[in-house]
């Protein structure tokens, strides 16, 4: 090795070194990761029938029906500000969805004497819809 090729070798290494540590440089600092947004759930087409009766947001007004913010895995007959029927306030249901599949496919055979005038949902998959998106509201 003569003393040029030694002085070029070390010179490509310092030159190597410096692009290593330029892209060191720029990988540094990825980008965070963008944290998801908590979106409200879009409701199932389903739902719109519920949607005529029901308000669905935190803290939103009850409507002919209560609001469903929340409503599973809660307590029957204790919305505030609502006037449930006498059936509805004495139920002492939880609202698990199991629970609340079977009131969907035919609420009076549920609770008898339910204000709740609707024939009920007889498609399944349509009242599994409906709970789905019900468990979103929290
Ligand atoms: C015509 C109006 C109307 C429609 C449509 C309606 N509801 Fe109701 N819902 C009510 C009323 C009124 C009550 C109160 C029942 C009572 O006090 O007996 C109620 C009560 C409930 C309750 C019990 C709430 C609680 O606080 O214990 C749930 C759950 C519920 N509805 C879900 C639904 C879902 C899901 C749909 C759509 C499939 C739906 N409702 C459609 C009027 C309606």
């Amino acid at each position: 090795m003569t003393h040029a090729n030694a002085y070029l070798t070390a010179a490509m290494a310092g030159a190597a070194l410096l692009l290593i540590g330029v892209s060191a440089h720029g990988a540094g600092h990825p980008a965070a990761p963008a944290a998801p947004m908590p979106a409200a759930v879009a409701p199932p087409p389903a739902f719109a029938t519920c949607n005529a009766c029901h308000s669905t947001a935190k803290g939103a007004a009850n409507g002919v029906g209560p609001n469903l913010f929340g409503i599973v895995g809660a307590a029957a007959g204790k919305r505030p500000g609502y006037a449930y029927s006498p059936a509805m306030k004495g139920s002492s249901i939880r609202w698990a969805p199991a629970k609340l599949d079977a009131y969907l496919a035919d609420p009076k055979a549920i609770v008898p004497g339910t204000k709740m005038m609707i024939p009920g949902i007889k498609d399944a998959a349509k009242r599994s819809e409906i709970i789905s998106y019900l468990e979103t509201l929290k």
